[in-house]
């Protein structure tokens, strides 16, 4: 606004330079020629002053705006007070952690899952009596809400060559009776490995790591015989929990074996060249050992004085 105050003071129609320019006319020729050939420059000197003030003042105004206005981008965001994360969810976290630092990368699955995947390709073919197992809850006649992660191994493998390292964490389903340590909806956690000369040692090499990376080096460790259809041997893995009421003094937190070369062969991987396991852990089970909480439909009831505990 000064600016503009100041050319119509001086350039202006009325402005000063333009009064003495216009007085040029009564003056003698040669005077006017001299005073004219200065006048001119001073007009151009003044213009071009002008301008170029202008021009200062606009990209002095724009360097503040991006200097008041700038967003970081690379800083990290700043606490909500909005809660906290659910038990499940930092148990989810605390395990995925323990396999990612083992090498192991995360992927995911489908709820609605195909009888093929669920079942077929981990053989356990219709009619089979192992999937009396899985109480299933059907959504139509070939899909179902997945029983268990498992079903994401032969996704997994259909789509990739070994060496495979995944882990699944996700959702699961079954048409089953509730109680302390059963639900009808909860979370497992699959893995698998396959490459060239995987054995046994390496399936408990890591499963050993990962408890003593949950529960520290004191907590005991049992592997027993167990049978699933698509693991051959199979086994099953207990913490120990000799304070837990209603316990044999340990709890299974999870299933686990050497991949059943059927379940190579059926998404093309030659058993005699690669051999891997499997695991499915329950993160809830692992909240309840971790954190002695006596019933697992605490997870699902979201009763405020349990979830504030953690
Ligand atoms: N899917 C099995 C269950 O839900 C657990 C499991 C996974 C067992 C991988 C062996 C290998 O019971």
């Amino acid at each position: 606004d000064e600016l503009e105050q100041w050319r119509v003071r001086i350039l202006g129609r009325r402005g000063e330079l333009t009064g003495i320019l216009r007085g040029l006319a009564q003056l003698d020729l040669e005077e006017r020629r001299q005073v004219g050939a200065l006048g001119n420059q001073a007009k151009a000197a003044l213009e071009e002053g002008l301008e170029k003030r202008g021009r200062d003042i606009s990209e002095a105004r724009l360097a503040q705006v991006a200097d008041l206005e700038r967003i970081d981008v690379t800083l990290p965001g700043r606490p909500v007070a909005t809660g906290r994360l659910h038990p499940t969810t930092q148990v989810l976290r605390e395990i995925t952690d323990a396999f990612v630092a083992m090498g192991f990368s995360i992927v995911e699955g489908p709820e609605v899952e195909w009888d093929h995947y669920n079942f077929e390709m981990l053989n356990i073919p219709q009619g089979h009596p192992a999937r009396d197992m899985w109480n299933t809850l059907w959504v139509d006649y070939v899909n179902e809400l997945r029983t268990h992660t498992s079903p994401m191994q032969a996704r997994v493998m259909e789509s990739v060559q070994p060496p495979v390292r995944v882990i699944v964490p996700g959702k699961c389903y079954r048409y089953e009776a509730t109680d302390a340590t059963h639900e009808w909806h909860f979370y497992q956690v699959e893995g698998l490995a396959v490459d060239e000369g995987i054995t046994f040692a390496d399936l408990k090499g890591t499963l050993y790591e990962f408890a003593r990376r949950l529960f520290g080096t004191e907590r005991k460790v049992r592997f027993r015989c167990d049978y699933f259809p698509f693991v051959e041997p199979g086994v099953d893995m207990s913490i120990d929990c000799f304070s837990c009421e209603g316990s044999s003094g340990w709890i299974e937190i999870m299933g686990a074996g050497m991949v059943h070369p059927r379940v190579l062969a059926g998404v093309g991987y030659d058993p005699e060249k690669y051999t891997g396991f499997a695991f499915g852990l329950g993160p809830e089970r692992i909240a309840m050992l971790k954190y002695g909480i006596d019933d697992i439909r605490h997870f699902y009831s979201n009763d405020l004085r349990f979830l504030r505990q953690f």
